[in-house]
């Protein structure tokens, strides 16, 4: 399964899984931003996932935005191998800890981040009743030997 980073080509396709994954979309400006910033993709002229993150806080932490596989490609390890490619990148930007917000509801997410090790450090309860609250996740990384 080949992961890469991602090409303007592939945005259509990309957006095509975040509305099966989320219901909804950025704009195709935000997916074009995002080229600038860690946006994998995995497949070759098909593409099955995706993960967007951004470096923040001086380049101390890095936050993933993004992560869906396309609901036909799923429990095939496609999200375990963008995030081993996300964590290398990482760990070689000298990046030590790795955040995202999930939420509450999206348990097959949490249980794939807490497998990588990812631990809840904070959880948002909803203000209103139908809205899902949600975890604040992060993980540490071990600076690169
Ligand atoms: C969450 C998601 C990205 C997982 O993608 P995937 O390619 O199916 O995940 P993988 O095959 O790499 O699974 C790795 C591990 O994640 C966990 N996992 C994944 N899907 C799961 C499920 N349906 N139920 C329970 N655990 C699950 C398991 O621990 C799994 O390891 P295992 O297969 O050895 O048990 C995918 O289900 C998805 O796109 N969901 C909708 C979008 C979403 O919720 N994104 C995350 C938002 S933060």
């Amino acid at each position: 399964m080949h992961v890469r980073a991602a090409e303007e080509s592939d945005i259509p396709q990309t957006m095509e899984i975040e509305r099966l994954s989320f219901g909804q979309t950025w704009e195709i400006h935000n997916f074009k931003s995002a080229l600038k910033e860690t946006f994998l993709v995995c497949g070759r002229a098909e593409i099955l996932g995706f993960l967007i993150a951004v470096g923040c806080y001086r380049n101390i932490s890095a936050t993933i935005l993004k992560l869906a596989v396309h609901p036909d490609h799923r429990r095939k390890t496609v999200a375990s191998r963008l995030l081993d490619r996300a964590i290398d990148i990482f760990r070689s930007a000298g990046i030590t800890e790795i955040c995202l917000d999930v939420d509450m509801g999206r348990k097959p997410a949490i249980a794939l981040y807490h497998k990588f090790g990812f631990k809840i450090s904070k959880t948002i309860l909803p203000d209103v009743e139908d809205e899902d609250g949600y975890h604040i996740m992060k993980l540490a990384l071990t600076p690169e030997k």
